[in-house]
């Protein structure tokens, strides 16, 4: 299949699963910066991935400029999100 073959049809990420399949991927994924999990269920949702690894820093990092979570949620609402994750994808 040629790269070209591979995107086609795929016009937003949510297209990413017809790429995937394409691929013949059914084994382990990650997404890093998961928040929520909406985009992490498109992806199960529409691939036979085995696996998936979810990733996502769902706590408050004082790092000075090292590393900040750029979703600027407080920390109360930052466990609720892992909450949610843990519980969505049991
Ligand atoms: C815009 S949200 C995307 C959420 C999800 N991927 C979606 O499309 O619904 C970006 C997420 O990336 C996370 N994030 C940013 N930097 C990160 C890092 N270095 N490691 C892990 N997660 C990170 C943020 O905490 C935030 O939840």
């Amino acid at each position: 299949m040629t790269s070209e073959q591979l995107f086609v049809g795929v016009l937003e990420r949510d297209d990413l699963p017809l790429v995937i399949n394409r691929l013949h991927l059914t084994g382990c994924g990650i997404e890093i910066g998961t928040q929520y999990g909406r985009y992490a269920q498109t992806i199960l949702g529409g691939t036979q991935l085995a696996k998936m690894f979810l990733l996502d820093c769902w706590d408050l990092v004082e790092d000075g400029d090292r590393f900040r979570n750029d979703s600027a949620f407080s920390k109360e609402r930052l466990q609720q999100m892992e909450k949610l994750v843990r519980e969505r994808f049991a």
